[in-house]
């Protein structure tokens, strides 16, 4: 009998080690890892830096509760406020609950500018998280259709149009706009820098807040810490998770002063939030992107793009490849049964399908460029045959 509630459908794949960039089973047959648990492990596999960390902090105190000072939250929200130009942190364990910080964070503001029924504009095609603040922010309907009542005071937009934002000018409940400026999950849409630039006018003028999720675009994936950065703006609240631990939970809300110090003792909490170990790693991987990583991923990005582009346009089947930095989604005219499993069975490469039929590719930013090339090759190949697959499968 199986003990695990039915939530997920797994590969048929059992791994048993990792390093770097590859996986293996248990007959030793290595894979490629192109999703990096879905743009968690920035790092890759059994990093030596991430591995002493977590030792060295096992040695000592793991968990003390918030009811007590540590200095590795103080040092990862210096760092973190250094990055991004937001002061303000708070450390919890998801990417759900970082939006959920957000969404409280929001709705305080909005009372205190004089809304009792503060209202979110959120995206067409958004994913901000399972929870129950995070899923009513969510736009796909699959998602959310089981489990209503969901929050009300959040009003879905179209993503990358202003005119759709600027429609809810004289809406005085309106106060804030939440959005992931590349969607994930929704199949790799990219905001544009101008776009990013006009809304952070619009927002300053309904004195809005403006809150990015970069959950999954940001922490070095699009080539610089976070993809904002490209547009030249701040937002007033940024939620973050996924690689900033590298596989140790850990998620965190950063805010402009003018909303975090609305926040009074008692009003969030968490009981791991912050926690030293989780901190420290994060800290950690942080320390290793400025230092060895970053600077490289806009041209790894770029050369997995073309390569992918130069072997894919025209191909049947292939509607278009895009992306940013090493956040790159292909997307095919037609979902394909089992890819992702045919993927990994015969060309050893380990990706992800999202939309039905959008592969998404977000692979370790310790990638190598003969990796790069490699993968390229394979991902090609795969696409290439799927038309005869799909003859074998009718
Ligand atoms: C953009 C975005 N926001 C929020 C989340 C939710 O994060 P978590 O699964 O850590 O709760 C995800 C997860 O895929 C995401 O991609």
């Amino acid at each position: 009998m199986q003990h695990l509630m039915p939530v997920y459908r797994p590969l048929d794949l059992t791994l048993v080690g990792g390093a770097g960039c590859e996986l293996w089973d248990q007959q030793g047959k290595r894979y490629l890892d192109a999703i990096s648990g879905v743009g968690v492990t920035l790092l890759g596999h059994a990093h030596p830096h991430i591995h002493a960390a977590i030792v060295a902090q096992s040695q000592t105190f793991l968990h003390l509760s918030n009811l007590f000072d540590q200095h590795w939250n103080h040092k990862l929200a210096a760092q973190l406020a250094q990055i991004t130009g937001l002061t303000q942190a708070f450390f919890c364990n998801s990417g759900s609950e970082a939006n959920e910080t957000a969404i409280k964070l929001a709705r305080l503001y909005g009372h205190h500018q004089g809304s009792t029924q503060p209202k979110i504009l959120v995206m067409h095609n958004a994913f901000h998280g399972r929870t129950l603040g995070a899923l009513s922010a969510t736009a796909n309907a699959q998602y959310r259709q089981a489990f209503g009542p969901l929050l009300t005071g959040f009003e879905f937009v179209a993503f990358h149009d202003l005119a759709a934002i600027e429609a809810y000018q004289d809406d005085p409940d309106v106060v804030a706009v939440m959005l992931e400026p590349i969607q994930g999950e929704g199949g790799i849409h990219i905001a544009s820098p101008s776009y990013l630039k006009q809304l952070r006018q619009l927002c300053d003028q309904q004195q809005w807040l403006l809150i990015l999720d970069e959950i999954q675009c940001g922490m070095g994936r699009t080539g610089s810490w976070f993809y904002y950065q490209q547009a030249d703006i701040r937002p007033d609240i940024l939620t973050i998770a996924k690689g900033l631990g590298n596989g140790i939970p850990i998620g965190a809300c950063l805010a402009e002063p003018k909303v975090a110090q609305l926040l009074q003792v008692g009003h969030h909490g968490s009981t791991f939030g912050g926690n030293p170990l989780a901190c420290r790693v994060a800290y950690t991987v942080l320390q290793q992107l400025e230092q060895n990583y970053l600077c490289l991923v806009a041209h790894k990005g770029q050369q997995l793009l073309e390569l992918l582009q130069s072997k894919l346009t025209g191909v049947k089947g292939v509607q278009s490849v895009r992306g940013v930095g090493l956040m790159i989604g292909i997307e095919l005219s037609q979902p394909v049964p089992q890819l992702t499993q045919l993927a990994c069975d015969e060309y050893g490469i380990l990706l992800n399908v999202t939309q039905g039929k959008i592969i998404r590719l977000l692979p370790p930013l310790i990638i190598s460029t003969q990796q790069i090339a490699y993968l390229a090759q394979q991902v090609a190949a795969l696409i290439k045959a799927l038309p005869l697959r799909l003859e074998d499968l009718q």
